[in-house]
């Protein structure tokens, strides 16, 4: 029974800021910016939107109501969890209006969470062939004004629905994954910015990259050649770039320069959105499906890494017609469709959090366009509004 990824949805809030001018802010060159770092733009969430609302929106473009009636289980992955104790899935899941016959449970392991997931949903559909999984990721990167980490902020969501018989791509057998207890990138409970030691998290990233790649030869006895792309989890555009070329030397130059180009593709809308950790390896292949037209039967190498660490790869097959099932027109209005921000107001927004002492607050949501939106907290509980309902 094929097994993967039916339906792709995405996500990310309505402001951005234009890294050009946050290098000059900053006193950087625009350059180290663009193309040291390989971003273009920056997503900046409102304090309306949330992982929660997030992951739900992104779910919304994509779910029917034979998926309503059909998914039994909502996996929702996340570092940007709201809650100790209750899951972001459990949100979700009332507010898509799912059936209530569903198991939802929150994932977490750095931006590796939705791989996870999805291996998870595999794993349960290959059981039970007849049921749908949704799979969300869902993040805001956080590092603080003014900080190394900065350029590579971001928010969005991935949502993607997972069944027997995909449409868009099967998931292939092979899947080769790595653990090792390292702190190259961490949030402690008490912090909504994240910690990083950012040289060594890009070295770990790529060591991680070439041990699971060298295994995964040896298991599936497939190479380079064999690869349409590989698709990376991108903290910033650049990262991928760096590991990939550690590996070109394997492969004769045409398919180094196929691998290059749909590399450059693959980061299209990361370039333009910023990292969203457990969601960006997804919308890199969403970049990559949307922004070329790739022959049925292509084979596609995803590398999911989370930090802290936990690497795989693994690989999917397009099906026919994929195209078809992909929301080309509602993702490109979504980016059009954004507002610049200045400097100045992206850090005013930056700023603005919910209070941390239990107090009751009211967002005036007119503000933000979103169909799902966080409208404030009562009585220490978050209150959610879904327009449409
Ligand atoms: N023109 C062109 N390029 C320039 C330039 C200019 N004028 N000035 C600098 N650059 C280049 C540098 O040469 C460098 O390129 P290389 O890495 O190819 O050498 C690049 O711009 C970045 O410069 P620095 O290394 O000096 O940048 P930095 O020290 O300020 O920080 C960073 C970069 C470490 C990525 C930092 O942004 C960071 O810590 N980010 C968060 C951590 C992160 O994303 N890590 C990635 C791996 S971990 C992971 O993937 C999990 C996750 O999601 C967090």
């Amino acid at each position: 029974m094929k097994i993967g990824i039916d339906k792709i949805g995405f996500y990310t809030p309505h402001m951005f800021v234009d890294m050009n001018k946050l290098a000059v802010a900053r006193d950087v060159e625009p350059e180290k910016f663009t193309i040291g770092i390989g971003q273009s733009q920056m997503a900046v969430a409102p304090v309306t939107q949330d992982s929660v609302t997030l992951a739900a929106n992104a779910a919304l473009e994509i779910i029917d109501d034979e998926d309503r009636d059909k998914i039994d289980f909502v996996i929702f992955g996340s570092e940007s969890g709201i809650d100790h104790s209750k899951s972001g899935a459990v949100y979700v899941h009332r507010l898509l209006g799912l059936n209530p016959n569903a198991r939802a449970v929150e994932v977490k392991q750095a931006c590796y969470a939705a791989t996870a997931g999805i291996q998870m949903a595999k794993g349960h559909v290959a059981l039970n062939p007849e049921s749908k999984v949704l799979v969300l990721g869902t993040d805001i990167a956080r590092y603080g004004l003014n900080t190394s980490g900065e350029s590579t902020q971001g928010a969005g969501a991935v949502a993607m629905v997972i069944s027997a018989n995909p449409r868009i791509m099967e998931l292939e057998e092979h899947n080769v994954y790595l653990t090792n207890d390292i702190m190259d990138f961490w949030r402690p409970i008490y912090s909504d910015k994240a910690f990083v030691d950012g040289k060594f998290s890009n070295e770990q990233y790529i060591l991680f990259f070439n041990k699971v790649w060298e295994i995964y030869k040896e298991k599936s006895g497939l190479e380079l050649k064999d690869m349409e792309a590989i698709c990376f989890h991108l903290p910033y555009t650049k990262m991928g770039l760096k590991a990939l070329r550690t590996v070109l030397d394997e492969a004769p130059e045409d398919v180094r320069e196929r691998l290059l180009e749909n590399y450059q593709i693959s980061t299209t809308y990361n370039r333009n959105v910023g990292n969203i950790y457990t969601g960006a390896l997804y919308l890199s292949l969403l970049s990559l499906l949307e922004n070329k037209e790739l022959a049925d039967g292509s084979r596609i190498g995803l590398f999911s890494y989370g930090s802290g660490a936990v690497g795989e790869f693994f690989t999917g097959i397009l099906q026919p017609n994929y195209r078809e099932y992909l929301n080309i027109a509602g993702h490109q209005n979504l980016f059009k469709s954004r507002k610049e921000v200045s400097v100045e107001e992206y850090e005013t927004i930056f700023e603005e959090t919910l209070p941390v002492d239990g107090s009751d607050i009211e967002f005036d949501i007119s503000k933000d366009p979103a169909t799902i939106v966080l409208s404030g907290t009562l009585d220490n509980k978050r209150q959610y509004v879904n327009k449409n309902r």
